[in-house]
């Protein structure tokens, strides 16, 4: 991974999701810019940490959306791309908790065997924390909050409501591993 890559990877989430999703791209900008902050905590990792960042939800562009699972259909549409490379697509296959969300629509198995969770837990830990301190409109917010506005927004008894009541435990563990990474680094 390098700046070129961080710059396709830019233009491919705009291409997706700026026209269909003007919000979606809004977030993912966002999103990208707190990856940013982190170049130093994932040091070597940083480009791909970028990269993984724009490109999360990309799987939400209605052309891309087959499952309506968007992690997994944004995982599937990135692996055919070889730029994209195998820890990226993984990245987005698993960010922010997918694996949860995946059990809720039984296709944990499908996730779990078709895009492995990264075993850099750091890296994992960081893309969590990008998009969940991240509002759906690209500003910067506090985990605590995403997360109730997720809650409202989807509905406590929809899937994604009880997916996001299950996941916030380790979501806000993954932030706060974040947090003191960021806490560590010398000034
Ligand atoms: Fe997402």
């Amino acid at each position: 991974m390098n700046a070129s890559t961080v710059k396709w990877a830019g233009s491919v989430a705009e291409v997706e999701l700026r026209e269909p999703l003007p919000r979606r791209w809004a977030h993912s900008q966002g999103v990208a810019r707190r990856a940013d902050e982190l170049a130093e905590v994932v040091g070597d990792a940083a480009d791909l940490l970028v990269a993984a960042a724009v490109l999360h939800d990309v799987g939400y562009a209605p052309r891309l959306a087959a499952t309506g699972f968007h992690p997994l259909d944004g995982a599937r549409f990135l692996r055919d791309i070889p730029a994209a490379g195998e820890r990226l697509v993984r990245l987005v296959a698993n960010h922010s908790m997918a694996l949860l969300e995946a059990e809720e629509r039984g296709l944990r198995d499908v996730l779990e065997d078709e895009f492995p969770l990264l075993d850099d837990q750091l890296l994992v830990d960081a893309l969590t924390y990008c998009d969940m301190t991240t509002t759906p409109d690209g500003e910067v917010t506090f985990a605590e909050a995403r997360l109730a506005e997720i809650a409202v927004r989807y509905g406590a008894d929809s899937l994604v409501g009880r997916f996001i009541r299950r996941a916030s435990p380790d979501i806000l563990a993954a932030v706060g591993r974040v947090e003191a990474a960021l806490a560590a680094q010398p000034r």
